[in-house]
């Protein structure tokens, strides 16, 4: 990975740090972007002491919002002339429904909404790498998952776990419509599931009832940041996935996704109506 630069979302905490963490120890050139400068700055040195790269950089963005992300793609574009991997892994749950600046619920807004955009605004950048690959960290909460296009505007019902489901099934619908958008060029995208990792998400947002059931599980049942990151640094990285596109992994493995994440139908209308609501241009 040594003339490589990746970029990671979500990158100062839980699985996207130890993923940068770990693209860094292969040499990469690592740009972090996350909403709080203090967290950023801390994993940044981090980073750098523990693996010795110095080509660590980072932006301050807060994905839940598109003008900050719009902002973010024209820092980078300012200050990069590729992207060989973009990884799409900051995420989050939110306990009620609430609608941010953009008119759009925040867990599909951040969890979807924010992959859908920067994506789109970089691909320009991406497509300039030889070999460039995008990697969308997904969930296996997406087998449960359905879409209700109209709950991303509006509160048809909101429960926590039904809108993440929802935003999770989104990332995966993406990556294959993305990939199929993309047939022709040099550019691969793929979706994974981490695994049940011990990371705060659980405890942002929630309730002190959600927060306390999350740090039991994960503590219990959870895998290491380090384990977790395992599947986004294979598929950023390694010859074996060379060419694959509009893949699910699970393990560093293929896996067969939800049926509903299959439908090609689907993934076309998650894609338009995902340009209505939130235009690339
Ligand atoms: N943990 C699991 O068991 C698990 C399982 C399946 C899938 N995943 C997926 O893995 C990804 C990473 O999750 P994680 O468990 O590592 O969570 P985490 O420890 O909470 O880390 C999430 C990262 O994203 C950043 N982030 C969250 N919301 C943001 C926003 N609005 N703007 C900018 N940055 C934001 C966080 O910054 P702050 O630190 O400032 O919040 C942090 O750097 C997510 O996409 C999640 O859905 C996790």
């Amino acid at each position: 990975m040594k003339d490589k630069i990746v970029l990671i979302t979500g990158g100062s905490a839980g699985i996207g740090l130890a993923t940068a963490e770990a693209l860094a120890e292969k040499g990469a050139e690592i740009i972090l972007a996350a909403r709080s400068e203090e967290k950023l700055k801390q994993a940044a040195q981090l980073i750098e002491s523990k693996t010795g790269n110095k080509k660590i950089r980072y932006y301050v963005a807060d994905f839940s919002y598109q003008k900050s992300i719009r902002s973010l793609a024209q820092n980078v574009k300012k200050d990069y002339q590729k992207i060989d991997v973009l990884i799409n892994n900051a995420g989050g749950v939110f306990p009620a429904f609430k609608l941010n600046d953009d008119g759009l619920e925040m867990t599909i807004a951040t969890n979807h909404f924010a992959y859908f955009l920067l994506t789109n605004l970089l691909l320009d950048l991406i497509k300039k790498s030889d070999y460039a690959r995008i990697v969308n960290v997904a969930s296996d909460s997406h087998y449960n998952g359905k879409i209700d296009f109209e709950s991303f505007t509006k509160d048809k019902g909101y429960f926590i776990t039904k809108a993440y489901a929802q935003s999770k099934l989104a990332n995966v619908l993406f990556t294959a419509e993305l990939a199929e958008r993309l047939t022709g060029t040099q550019v691969t995208v793929n979706s994974l599931h981490p695994g049940f990792v011990k990371t705060d998400i659980g405890n942002k947002n929630t309730q002190w009832y959600a927060k306390l059931f999350w740090s039991l599980a994960s503590r219990i049942g959870g895998i290491s940041v380090e384990a977790g990151a395992k599947t986004s640094v294979y598929l950023a990285s390694s010859e074996d996935v060379k060419g694959v596109s509009g893949k699910y992994f699970d393990k560093c493995m293929l896996k067969d996704p939800a049926p509903l994440a299959k439908d090609k139908a689907l993934q076309k209308e998650l894609w338009q109506k995902s340009e209505q609501l939130c235009p690339i241009n």
